[in-house]
């Protein structure tokens, strides 16, 4: 059995469902404080999925899963605040459940003798990129408490190697977009911060306001590299059999090597909405980097992982599942 934390959210809900299509059994914890009951209701009609609400915060929570379910034999962990500003804003609140959190789920992984871990890193963990595209050689040098979080949870993985043999892999994601290709699950999140579903939201109500149009980029706008959701999920899947093959402990880069600026996707998501969007134009907000690229060999070379799904596919199926949404 498969234990995925944070399964109730956008990411771990994609991997849940792949999960259960191959008809894997899934036990998906969450505190549902930022995921969705109605998730775990639709992933139930999916496969053998057990659910249990319980917040990593509560050591005897998570001990209590390992406990009831024998069979774990490893675990994906998305559970976690991701909110770059608010992390600024309460570094506290960042620390205590990243950290301590991932603290109280490694210590009852160690009692239970689970000794497998797929962690959800970030492209945050690097900062301000010295080269583009980024490779996992680039220095880790996070610019907010909620990369510091990840990267210390890093740390904390390699220690726990040297000294328990418990085995992680890392992957470190950058932009993730796009929905389940049923519109059964996507994204929603309150309040949303994403690109893709804010151009989407917009309307004569609420434009969508862009940062900065004087960056040294291709039309001024940030480039970002946005890795689609359904390739992400099958990462994490092949990062499991990396693990369960015996493969060391290690981290991946998880992107596309393809850049696209802002007004790119804002053009492409005025084609999928075959609608004039309307946008306001705001300056650069600080600490946001021009360009962010990933460098994926290393996940191509060692997981066999390649990313299928162009933007386009991402933004429709973003488009697909924010009308489901709406009806919700
Ligand atoms: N979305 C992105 O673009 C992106 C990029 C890089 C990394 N990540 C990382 O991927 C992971 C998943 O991101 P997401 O966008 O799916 O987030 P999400 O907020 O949609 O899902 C996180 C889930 O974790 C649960 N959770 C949080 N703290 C918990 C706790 N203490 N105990 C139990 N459950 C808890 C929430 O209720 C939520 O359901 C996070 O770790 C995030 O940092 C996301």
């Amino acid at each position: 059995m498969i234990l995925v934390t944070g399964g109730a959210g956008y990411i771990g809900s994609h991997l849940a469902i792949a999960l259960l299509k191959q008809d894997k059994e899934v036990l998906i914890f969450d505190s549902l404080e930022l995921g969705h009951t109605e998730i775990i209701e639709t992933l139930s009609k999916c496969g053998k999925l057990k659910f249990v609400k319980g917040n990593l915060k509560n050591l005897d929570d998570i001990r209590g899963v390992f406990l009831a379910n024998k069979t774990i034999d490893s675990v994906v962990h998305f559970a976690a605040y991701s909110q770059v500003e608010e992390s600024v804003k309460n570094p506290q609140k960042y620390y205590y459940n990243n950290v301590y959190g991932t603290l109280n789920l490694l210590n009852a992984m160690l009692e239970f003798n689970v000794k497998k871990i797929v962690f959800s890193s970030t492209a945050a963990t690097y900062g301000e990129p010295e080269y583009t595209p980024i490779d996992e050689n680039h220095p880790q040098k996070p610019i907010n408490p909620y990369g510091k979080s990840k990267l210390m949870i890093e740390t904390i993985l390699d220690d726990y190697d040297k000294a328990y043999s418990l085995k992680s892999v890392r992957l470190r994601y950058f932009n993730v977009a796009g929905a389940d290709s049923k519109s059964e699950i996507g994204e929603w999140h309150e309040p949303e911060t994403h690109l893709i579903p804010n151009i989407l939201k917009a309307n004569s109500k609420k434009s969508f306001k862009m940062y900065g149009t004087d960056y040294d980029t291709i039309d001024g706008t940030c480039v970002r590299d946005y890795i689609n959701v359904e390739d992400l999920a099958q990462a994490h899947i092949l990062a499991l059999e990396y693990l369960n093959n015996g493969g060391e402990t290690n981290y991946f880069n998880i992107g596309t090597k393809q850049g696209n600026s802002v007004k790119e996707v804002f053009a492409a998501c005025e084609k999928i909405k075959q609608c004039k969007i309307p946008l306001e134009v705001y300056p650069k907000r600080e600490g946001d980097p021009a360009i962010l690229v990933a460098d994926n060999t290393k996940a191509e070379k060692f997981l066999n992982w390649h990313p299928k799904n162009s933007l386009e596919y991402s933004i429709k199926t973003a488009y697909d599942w924010e009308n489901v949404l709406n009806k919700k």
